[in-house]
């Protein structure tokens, strides 16, 4: 039996990717490891809880010598690393937070790894989540691509990007095998309601403003999560050791356009007049070093392992809007904090 080390697997994309895992490989031990921040919530991943082939570790990636102890006890054959500080609004107020985690967090676990692998690296993996906000920004034209030099311009990207190199280095000085995956935009069901698909749903459902920055032009490429926990799963079994992997979902989205369709969808949805939604619109301004605009070259995923999106973009944003309206617990759960009261019950109390 694999045991494989999940970071940050209550929070978004880790629920997402820890579910996969657990329940398409029963011979492996997943072991998610998640400090429970504010975006770290266990009712995401209620469905898998008492699986067999699941554990769930409360700690801290900054702490070194509690992760240090954690990987002689469970001598993990592979990490998938997604623990992270990941809303570019907060690192603005709090950039130290996202050093802390997402560098020296990110180091710790390399050390960990080199620790119990030592030189002998056969069938042992370390993959590195990333995003494309490494890459900067665009202009009107073009795509990033693997190739394309990093250029980060908020203390998230920056984090990111330093941990990305921290990554490669440790594969280039000590032989570390480690990949690295930089996706895009995210949008699907148990995304903290801070990020701009569920706060706007949320916002929309509860008549109140909706915090348009600037003038609402700047472009994302949006990609349903699951599709993300699938090319993760790809690329940690058949991705090549050293490499790097872009994930997209070729879907661009202005945000005024994106957040016009979600008006129009709801407005359908809980029965009122075409229009009523967008009237909360509000522009206020815009994100400090806010970057223009995003777009994912996927095509070397797909040319190598065989991935593309599974989902069409209209398709994926009704499932996420009925998600939202249909799981209320959740989400007044996470609004109003109570989530956390979950852990004390479930980990703590028994
Ligand atoms: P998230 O904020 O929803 O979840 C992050 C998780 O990490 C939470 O469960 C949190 O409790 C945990 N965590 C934070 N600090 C920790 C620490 N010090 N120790 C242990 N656990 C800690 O984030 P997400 O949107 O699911 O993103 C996951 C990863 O994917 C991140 O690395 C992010 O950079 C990357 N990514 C996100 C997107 C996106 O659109 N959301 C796109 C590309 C890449
Ligand atoms: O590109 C990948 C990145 O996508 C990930 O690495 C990040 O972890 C993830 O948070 C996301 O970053 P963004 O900054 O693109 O996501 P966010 O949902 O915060 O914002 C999406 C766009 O919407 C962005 O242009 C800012 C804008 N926005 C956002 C919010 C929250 C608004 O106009 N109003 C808002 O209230």
């Amino acid at each position: 039996m694999k045991t494989i080390l999940i970071t940050g697997g209550a929070g978004f994309i880790g629920s997402h990717v820890v579910r996969l895992f657990v329940n398409k490989y029963p011979d492996y031990k997943i072991v998610n490891l998640d400090k429970l921040t504010y975006a770290g919530n266990l009712n995401n991943l209620k469905d898998i809880e008492n699986k067999p082939n699941y554990e769930f570790v409360k700690g801290d990636i900054v702490d070194g010598d509690f992760i240090h102890k954690l990987f002689e006890e469970k001598q993990f054959d592979g990490v998938i690393h997604l623990a992270a500080e990941s809303h570019v609004d907060r690192s603005i107020s709090n950039p130290t937070e996202f050093v802390f985690t997402n560098v020296i967090g990110t180091v710790n676990l390399l050390n960990g790894a080199k620790n119990i692998w030592k030189d002998n690296f056969s069938d042992k993996r370390f993959y590195h989540i990333s995003t494309d906000e490494v890459y900067g920004s665009l202009g009107e034209e073009g795509m990033f691509t693997e190739e394309t030099s990093y250029d980060p311009h908020s203390p998230y990207s920056a984090s990111k990007a330093s941990s990305d190199h921290f990554v490669r280095a440790y594969l280039d000085t000590f032989g570390l095998p480690a990949v690295i995956s930089n996706c895009s935009n995210n949008y699907g069901s148990f995304q903290f309601p801070e990020k701009l698909i569920p706060l706007f749903i949320h916002n929309i459902k509860n008549n109140k403003p909706l915090p348009v920055y600037g003038k609402g032009e700047n472009v994302r490429d949006w990609l349903w999560v699951v599709d993300h926990a699938r090319a993760i799963d790809v690329i940690f079994h058949r991705g090549k050791i050293g490499e790097t992997y872009n994930i997209g979902g070729f879907n661009e989205w202005a945000n005024i356009d994106l957040i016009k369709l979600m008006c129009r969808e709801m407005d359908k949805k809980l029965g009122r007049p075409d229009g009523e939604s967008e009237k909360l619109i509000t522009y206020v301004k815009d994100r400090a070093g806010h970057d223009l605009r995003y777009a994912i070259d996927a095509s070397k995923i797909k040319r190598e392992l065989g991935w593309e999106p599974s989902l069409q973009f209209e398709e994926g944003i009704e499932k996420t809007i009925d998600w939202y309206l249909e799981n209320t617990e959740w989400l007044e759960n996470v609004t109003s904090g109570d989530y956390k009261k979950y852990y004390e019950e479930q980990y703590v109390k028994r």
